[in-house]
């Protein structure tokens, strides 16, 4: 998908009259209850029929042309009527000609020239007509399926092979048959581990929080990990941004467990990895400054399989979801980046330098220099729109002064967490993808849900995130003042919150836009297509029981951002998530990550079927008659 430099489409969605009906039958629904004291309560059932009724006012979709398909909560992938779903490449296929083939007891040689574990993020970046490359984030490994052993006695070289499944996969697509398909011969092929080196960039480079013993400098970092979501230039490279990097963290003796270390969740026992048994990088007895090193946006040249990767500090440390990024009327680019995490922030930088188009070089370095911002939303109580601020992150001003513990800007970016609360930034959430929409004036992010919402006390109910413990997530949306991107106030509303109608007769039940043959929750994943259709993927529960009966596993769905009708395109194998997303430029084929099938031994067997191990697989999905994919 290509969410950059595409002016061709000026609709103003806001002054779409379908779209406000249903946004105010929405505050309808809130305000009823307000005006009632009802919250909660059966009294809801009196404002369903207003939903109802804009439901059924509402303007059909012209823009999507598929038939939805029910929930499901079978093994395998289901695509809507005349659609293909077929599998590019699964964890372990091999990368380049001589890679051995998929084993479970492959080693970590092995697994350093295979495509790595837990498919995310990804883009697809052409060459010509029939050749192509395919950048992916392979996110984490899962040690019941990564090992014979599950897990039991880890040695070095399972770290190694844990190092070496985590990162990003190059891979050279050829267009043969009619068909894209993995070229193991592609001289680009190029697998990015936990171990690659790479530069830090920016304000943070060469700073002594970034030092170690075995990097004196504090710019060449080793790796990067936890690649979740992504992000695409312009000028032609890759983002991947790496999110949860604490969870690889332990300790081998008693330290002090900083404010810093606990904002970001490092602590003394890690996840389960145990990296950190083998690798010293990954003690914080030892390395104490390796998860500075961490958490930040990563820019890759897949063109050039011997560039060393460069973190872009000026992009802020946290725990990185994807990079949206966009060039502005005026040639700046503005990147958008959520941090999930439950009450964390929403972030917008703005670079200093100005986008050439079509001059390469010059455009190399955009991401080096520029201005970090953080939300804060406002509105009404009882409405779901309202009004926001971009509020600055720079050294100096807003407080962010030695006096408030912060000392230069590498360290109100390395600590940019902390900054953000410094200057009161909303809390959100968990804010995960955000996708600009082709008329480049209207962004979205997923709030995909917050059990401490309204629970914890640093974490109150606020208009942008009205629902106590939300467990269903929702879309927002803004429009920057006067669509420039590089304005510091905006406008919002919520597109969707996601529910349940047949289990809630409350807020708990969504938006009118969710209707029982639609249902999701934890809305994660998403991104445009070229005619705008919205995309939307699930990473929630899937117990299809309770609160999430008749959800079935997680999913993909299309939205139309003018009607806001949302409808159900594809549903996954058990016990996985829909992560990842990108299009062939023609919009013919659709390749879509299928990420932990089978999760915590749950009873999958995707792809490969029989009592195989499950596999995280990239799927190539194409119409039967040769169309334009949702069209
Ligand atoms: Fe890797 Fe927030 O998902
Ligand atoms: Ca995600
Ligand atoms: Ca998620
Ligand atoms: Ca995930």
């Amino acid at each position: 998908m290509s969410e950059y430099n595409q002016h061709n489409d000026q609709r103003e969605l806001d002054a779409e009259p379908a779209f406000n009906r249903f946004i105010d039958a929405a505050m309808n629904r809130r305000n009823f209850l307000r005006a009632t004291g009802a919250a909660g309560s059966v009294a809801f059932f009196a404002a369903t029929p207003v939903a109802q009724a804009v439901a059924g006012s509402m303007d059909k979709s012209t823009l999507m042309g598929f038939k939805a398909i029910p929930a499901s909560t079978a093994d395998t992938i289901v695509v809507p009527e005349g659609y293909v779903a077929e599998r590019l490449v699964s964890w372990g296929d091999p990368l380049f000609a001589n890679s051995p083939a998929f084993s479970q007891s492959n080693d970590s040689k092995a697994q350093e020239m295979q495509y790595g574990d837990n498919t995310d993020g990804m883009t697809f970046f052409p060459i010509s007509d029939t050749r192509a490359v395919l950048v992916a984030n392979n996110e984490y490994t899962n040690n019941e399926y990564l090992y014979p052993h599950q897990g039991k006695n880890i040695s070095a070289d399972d770290v190694r092979k844990s190092q070496a499944a985590h990162g990003v996969s190059i891979i050279e697509l050829v267009k043969k048959d009619g068909e894209w398909q993995v070229n193991v011969e592609g001289r680009l092929n190029r697998k990015l581990t936990a171990y690659t080196e790479m530069e830090m960039t920016g304000p943070a480079a060469g700073n002594d929080l970034l030092k170690t013993a075995a990097d004196a400098s504090g710019n060449k970092i080793l790796g990067t990990y936890n690649n979740c979501a992504n992000g695409q230039t312009p000028w032609g490279t890759y983002l991947t941004c790496e999110e949860n990097f604490n969870g690889y963290f332990a300790a081998s003796k008693e330290v002090e467990l900083t404010d810093e270390y606990k904002r970001y969740g490092v602590k003394d026992k890690d996840w389960g990895y145990d990296w950190w048994k083998h690798d010293d990088r990954f003690d914080i007895a030892k390395t104490p400054n390796e998860p500075n090193r961490f958490g930040w946006v990563v820019e890759i040249d897949p063109m050039n399989p011997n560039s060393t990767p460069k973190k872009r500090s000026a992009l802020g440390r946290f725990k990185h979801e994807n990079a949206a990024l966009t060039i502005n009327d005026d040639g700046h680019v503005v990147v958008y980046l959520g941090d999930d995490e439950r009450g964390e922030h929403l972030y917008k930088f703005v670079s200093k330098n100005k986008y050439k188009p079509g001059v390469h070089t010059s455009n190399l370095n955009l991401l080096e220099e520029g201005t970090l911002y953080v939300a804060k939303l406002d509105g009404k109580e009882g409405e779901i729109k309202g009004n926001g601020e971009w509020i600055e992150l720079t050294f100096g001003k807003n407080g962010l002064t030695p006096e408030n513990g912060f000392n230069s800007q590498a360290e109100v970016m390395i600590f940019a967490r902390k900054a953000a609360t410094h200057v009161g930034a909303t809390t959100m959430d968990r804010p995960e993808w955000v996708a600009v929409h082709p008329d480049n004036k209207h962004v979205f992010c997923t709030l995909t849900n917050n059990k401490y919402r309204g629970v914890r006390d640093t974490q109150p109910v606020n208009v942008a995130n009205p629902r106590v413990k939300n467990p269903y997530g929702h879309i927002i949306r803004w429009e920057p003042k006067n669509g420039d991107h590089t304005a510091t106030t905006f406008d919002w509303d919520l597109f969707v919150m996601a529910g349940n109608p047949e289990v809630h007769d409350d807020l708990m039940a969504g938006t009118p836009n969710i209707n029982k043959d639609n249902m999701f929750n934890s809305p994660d994943g998403l991104g445009f297509d070229a005619a705008g259709r919205m995309w939307i993927q699930t990473d929630g529960k899937y117990s299809n029981k309770d609160n999430f009966a008749g959800m079935g596993n997680n999913q993909m769905l299309c939205a139309d951002p003018k009607t806001g009708e949302i409808r159900r395109f594809l549903t996954g194998p058990i016990a996985c998530e829909i992560t990842g997303l990108a299009f062939s430029p023609d919009h013919k084929t659709m390749f879509v990550g299928v990420q932990h099938p089978g999760e915590d031994l749950a009873p999958s067997h995707f792809p490969d079927g029989g009592d195989s191990v499950p596999r995280s697989t990239v799927m190539r999905i194409t119409r039967k008659d040769g169309g334009v994919i949702g069209a």
